[in-house]
């Protein structure tokens, strides 16, 4: 799947139209309790990215506007039918995470969530997500990620399928790496195999990073140096 205007192809508009059908059962579960704990508090302007159906939307509880940008219109399409219950403000954009259409420094807040593993150029898309935060602002992030050892030489096998199947997944990518590389330091970060698994969907991470450069800056700043 690419960034930019709309794709449409057959196999997109099939796992947009299951995509809530398919992960309803862990949304009650463990998935709905992690995006909770990830975004009830955040606050200020926060970009919820690659929003998809909008799985997120529901838990915001303080932040004064999101903006969800989702490429795919057949996910739109399902997301905008969830704007009646949400809690706070949202606006809907159509636009890649590789070019989005926003000024530095524009969020408080910025989620990631199951988005990773997708956008055709993740190091291109954490560069964005690193121009676009606050110099206080924070990554949040819930993804699956590559495993180690064996496994992860299964996953790197079956990627193929996997994209093709899950409009775009790699479930080989090592994605808390990549979040350190774009300049970011992961402040806390958990890794868990949730129930029921999906093989070799596995593991998870939940956690947050800040921009390195401006945390250093304020560590400099409260040490009065
Ligand atoms: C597995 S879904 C996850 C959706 C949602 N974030 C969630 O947590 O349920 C991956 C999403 O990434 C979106 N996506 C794909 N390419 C993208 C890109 N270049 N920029 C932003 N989002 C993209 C897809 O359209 C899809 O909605």
């Amino acid at each position: 799947m690419t960034a930019g205007p709309d794709m449409q192809s057959r196999a997109e508009r099939r796992f947009a139209a299951w995509y809530d059908r398919m992960t309803a059962r862990v949304e009650r579960g463990w998935a709905g309790q992690r995006r909770a704990a990830l975004v009830a508090d955040l606050t200020g302007e926060v970009l919820d990215l690659g929003a998809g159906t909008g799985a997120n939307l529901r838990h915001f509880r303080a932040a004064a506007h999101v903006t969800a940008v989702e490429p795919s219109a057949a996910m739109r399409a399902q997301l905008v039918t969830k704007l009646g219950h949400v809690s706070v403000p949202v606006d809907v954009v159509d636009a890649g995470a590789e070019e989005l259409p926003f000024p530095d420094g524009y969020f408080d807040a910025v989620v990631c969530t199951l988005v990773l593993c997708t956008v055709p150029d993740p190091d291109r898309a954490l560069a964005e997500v690193w121009r676009v935060l606050k110099s206080d602002g924070r990554l949040v992030f819930l993804e699956h990620v590559r495993a180690a050892g064996v496994a992860a030489r299964a996953q790197d096998l079956i990627t193929p399928l996997v994209r093709h199947l899950g409009a775009g997944c790699h479930p080989n990518r090592d994605t808390v790496a990549a979040i350190a590389a774009a300049g970011f330091i992961v402040q806390a970060v958990e890794r868990f195999k949730p129930v029921p698994r999906l093989p070799l969907i596995a593991p998870f991470v939940a956690g947050t990073a800040a921009p390195a450069v401006r945390l250093q800056a304020a560590e400099r700043f409260a040490r009065g140096e």
